[in-house]
């Protein structure tokens, strides 16, 4: 601890020296600090990841954030906890268009998966929460008193809670040992991160074929690039856009003209694990995507310029499907066993 303690303030004080000469090195250099311990599966990248220098991830706040999320009494009705609707067993997604809420209400959008938010700072569709720990102490379902009041009356997290925070349950560090756990579903080493690691029969060839549309005619890398298969940014691919009031995503947020009908583009990876697919739930299988694509998305005055009608055949469409299939991977399979909850 203490010697930790140490390192980081020699780290901070080398920091203050070099800061001036290397201005954008210094983020991944501090996050890489931070992510000495996190064993990551084959295909992703450690130095990409976000972990606020006040919420490094240990196994204990990991361990309690856990069972938070597992908990309903976290939400202001109790009826619902955060895998109601990022179900483990669903690819972190909802199968239903819209989830229902603490109020028993439709939720706006569809619930998106939550693999993989390691690698994301901006959270929500329209990017509207700046962090993890941002988007846990907003998320609408609940509050910051019924959190006290529910799972601070239970000995075993006022425990347990202070042993990692030093002090009694309060909403941030109950937010906090969340996204500690929330940044521990990853998923990786898929038949693609195989084929790509030099295992050439991890691919069927189909899938293959798939890869190298994906990568090209299909444009489809134009937006879902890197290894966790997204640019982080937000863009109007049409849907929703044909129905009178769309919803504007992005626009809320920023209010730049540009950015309407922009919603972020979603990671690929355990796309077939999940469904319905895009922010509002109306596309419900992969065929019906790679068809809304092959379209050319659906017209409007913001459509992004890299949607275009593809003129795929059936047999490239085909393929494309076999490709995101493979995107499938492996999630640790302690991240999502149930834990016992304290009475
Ligand atoms: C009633 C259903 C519901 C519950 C309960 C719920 N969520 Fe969500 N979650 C959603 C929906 C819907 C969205 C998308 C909202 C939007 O973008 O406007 C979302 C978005 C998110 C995102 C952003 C994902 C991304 O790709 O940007 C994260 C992270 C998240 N939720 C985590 C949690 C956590 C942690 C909890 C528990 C504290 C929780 N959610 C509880 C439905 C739910
Ligand atoms: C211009 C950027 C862009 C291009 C090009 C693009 N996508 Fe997307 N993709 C997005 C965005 C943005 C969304 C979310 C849209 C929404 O919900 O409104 C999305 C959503 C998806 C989803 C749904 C994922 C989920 O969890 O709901 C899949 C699957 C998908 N795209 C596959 C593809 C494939 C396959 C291609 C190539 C044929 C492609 N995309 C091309 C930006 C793009």
């Amino acid at each position: 601890m203490l010697e930790s303690t140490i390192i980081r303030s020699f780290l901070g004080l080398a920091l203050l020296v070099v800061l001036p000469l290397i201005a954008t090195p210094v983020v991944s250099i501090r996050v890489a600090k931070a992510q000495e311990k996190l064993k990551l599966p084959l295909g992703l990248q450690g130095d990409a990841a976000f972990i606020p220098d006040d919420n490094l991830q240990t196994p204990e706040k990991i361990a309690l954030g856990k069972m938070f999320f597992w908990d309903k009494r976290h939400s202001a009705s109790g009826t619902v906890a955060c895998v109601s609707c990022h179900q483990s067993n669903h690819g972190w997604s909802d199968p239903r268009q819209f989830s229902i809420n603490f109020a028993g209400k439709p939720m706006p959008r569809h619930t998106p998966t939550i693999v993989n938010r390691l690698f994301s700072d901006q959270q929500l569709w329209t990017g509207l929460r700046a962090s993890l720990e941002e988007q846990v102490l907003k998320d609408l379902n609940r509050t910051d008193e019924k959190v006290v009041e529910h799972l601070g009356s239970i000995p075993a997290y006022q425990q347990e809670f202070r042993k990692i925070f030093g002090h009694d349950l309060e909403p941030i560090g109950v937010a906090k040992a969340i996204a500690a756990y929330v940044r521990t579903i990853v998923s990786g080493n898929s038949p693609y991160d195989r084929f790509v690691a030099g295992d050439k029969s991890a691919l069927s060839t189909e899938a293959q074929r798939g890869l190298a549309l994906f990568e090209g005619k299909a444009r489809c890398v134009s937006c879902h690039a890197g290894f966790n298969f997204t640019d982080e940014s937000y863009r109007n691919v049409g849907v929703g856009m044909d129905k009178p009031n769309p919803d504007l995503g992005r626009y809320t947020v920023t209010k730049n003209e540009t950015d309407k009908g922009g919603f972020k583009t979603p990671t690929l990876r355990d796309v077939a694990r999940r469904g319905p697919y895009m922010h509002d739930g109306s596309e419900k299988t992969l065929e019906e995507i790679v068809a809304f694509y092959n379209q050319g998305g659906v017209k409007n005055p913001w459509l992004s310029s890299d949607v275009k009608p593809l003129k795929l055949t059936a047999q490239e469409q085909k393929n494309l499907v076999a490709f995101l299939q493979s995107l499938t991977g492996e999630i640790d399979p302690e991240v999502g066993n149930p834990p016992p909850l304290p009475q």
